[in-house]
């Protein structure tokens, strides 16, 4: 039977050694979250990177490493600790992830890191050819493989190959100052199909192969070296029917069943009497537009001195790429604003920012997503968001305000929240007072609309939609092949 191949930086699953114990935990992310799914009902296999480095593995530890892998039907790359340091914290994470989220300060182009990046993007690929057979599918994910498409094309011409980049793709104009741009688009250009959140991305991408590469562009075919490729846009959504059903789980629960989290939850919005909560989640990530969000609630805060004490963030904000010194720089002042804000604001019995930095197991992303009444979404770039669809997904009442940056590629779909420039703190400030005193018909209303939505185009369908495309134009070239 043909198989579908995964293929991403991160497998859905990360292990590392705690204690001289082997640790299994989910990955965080848009494209880990959203592809487990997809990948929990096929036949086929993920190739990823399992979180531990070669240098970490003795063959006990290995045959353990792999023993939990397979039986999550993946398949490990084995990344030594210098591949690691130039293709994902260097190249992929201080060139690439800038240089797409429009942060061109941030960029940073290293010729070594580049070089480390082409050869594990090759041991990528050379995985895939191990383990990819004629008529199997495979679908490469993302900004940190961008190569890997026209390596598995060159071995295997007749595999059929999708490639979907999960952040935004920027405009020509950031796109061709990068040195190594010719190299890069050539890379994506090994897919049969390429696909991006938004219709914006791919004009973008198809505007940077036509003037970048000189190549045939036609409505959104690219021509290239006798073969077509088709670019398009798939909107990601997330398993709705997961996230509704926990939090209708979570409606039914007895005091026994409630979590730590949720009985704190209780006791304060009980006894503060009326105290609403508004919420965010996101990686610890400059893109994510933290430091924007907690001065734009301090404006708020004095703006509208009548909501002191009646009101309170919760910032879950999950640690990520802490070795870059930009995540470094932010963790550090998030952590003052945070300090500063609550030191300027609090009372005996009322703190304005609840500040955790960690992850949290999924049912406590629950518990925080059916407690609140708002969620913040404050972005100055992200590539589609899906925690502002999470957030739609569990309000089982029908109640709650989403305020979402028009940054978001999700931003695109869910209209009906309230849609704010993350660089304006007053038109932020006036979207929270609008929204803590929004009538429950009109909240009813926009959040109704915004379920429809958001439960149609979930990922299985986002999933369906790509691969149904994938085998079209494949069908196609092969068409074009025999002629
Ligand atoms: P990104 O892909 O940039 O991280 P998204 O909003 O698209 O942003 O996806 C984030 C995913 O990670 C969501 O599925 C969300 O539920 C999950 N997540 C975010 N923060 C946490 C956290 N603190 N603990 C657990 N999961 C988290
Ligand atoms: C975003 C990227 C993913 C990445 C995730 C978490 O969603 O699009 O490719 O996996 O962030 O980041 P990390 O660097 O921890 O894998």
């Amino acid at each position: 039977m043909n198989k579908t191949i995964i293929v991403s930086n991160r497998l859905p699953l990360q292990v590392s050694i705690n204690d001289n114990k082997l640790e299994v935990t989910p990955s965080v992310g848009g494209l880990a979250t959203g592809l487990k799914t997809v990948h929990k009902d096929g036949n086929g296999i993920w190739i990823g990177w399992s979180g531990l480095t070669s240098e970490e593995f003795n063959p006990e530890l290995e045959a353990k490493v792999n023993k939990a892998v397979t039986k999550e039907q993946c398949v490990a790359v084995d990344l030594t600790q210098n591949d690691l340091d130039h293709y994902y914290y260097g190249f992929s994470n201080r060139a690439l992830w800038p240089l797409f989220h429009y942060f061109i300060e941030y960029t940073e182009y290293n010729p070594e890191s580049w070089e480390v990046y082409k050869s594990v993007n090759q041991k990528f690929a050379d995985k895939v050819l191990e383990h990819a057979e004629d008529g199997d599918k495979v679908w490469i994910q993302d900004y940190q493989l961008l190569l890997v498409p026209a390596m598995v094309k060159a071995k295997k011409p007749n595999i059929s190959i999708g490639f979907f980049n999960h952040i935004p793709f920027p405009s020509y104009e950031i796109f061709r100052t990068f040195p190594k741009r010719k190299e890069l688009l050539e890379g994506m250009l090994g897919a049969d199909l390429i696909g991006f959140h938004t219709y914006d991305y791919e004009r973008h991408f198809l505007s940077s192969v036509k003037r970048i590469l000189s190549l045939e562009v036609n409505f959104n075919k690219v021509t290239y070296n006798n073969r077509i490729i088709k670019v398009d846009s798939f909107p990601m959504g997330i398993d709705y029917d997961k996230f509704e059903q926990a939090a209708l789980d979570h409606d039914q629960m007895n005091e026994d069943e409630k979590s730590e989290i949720q009985k704190r939850l209780d006791q304060h919005l009980q006894k503060d009497d009326g105290v609403k909560m508004i919420l965010s989640i996101d990686r610890m990530d400059y893109t994510k537009g933290i430091p924007n969000r907690i001065k734009a609630f301090e404006y708020f805060l004095k703006k509208y001195p009548q909501f002191q004490e009646k009101i309170r963030l919760i910032m879950l904000a999950v640690p990520s790429r802490s070795q870059v010194p930009q995540y470094q720089k932010l963790k550090q002042e998030t952590d003052e604003l945070v300090g500063r804000i609550n030191g300027e604001f609090s009372t005996v019995s009322w703190t304005p920012i609840w500040y955790f930095y960690r992850a949290l197991p999924f049912e406590n992303l629950i518990d925080l997503y059916t407690s609140s009444d708002v969620a913040l979404i404050t972005p100055v770039r992200d590539g589609m968001n899906l925690v502002a669809k999470e957030y739609v997904a569990t309000r089982t009442r029908k109640n709650g305000v989403l305020i979402l940056s028009e940054m978001t590629g999700a931003s695109k779909e869910l209209n009906e929240s309230s849609l704010i420039n993350p660089f304006n703190y007053e038109e932020i400030a006036d979207s929270i007072k609008q929204a803590l005193e929004m009538p429950e018909t009109e909240q009813k209303q926009r959040m109704q609309a915004l379920q429809k939505r958001v439960s149609r185009y979930s990922v299985k369908k986002w999933a369906n939609e790509f691969m149904n495309s994938l085998n079209q134009v494949h069908k196609v070239y092969q068409i074009i092949e025999a002629k």
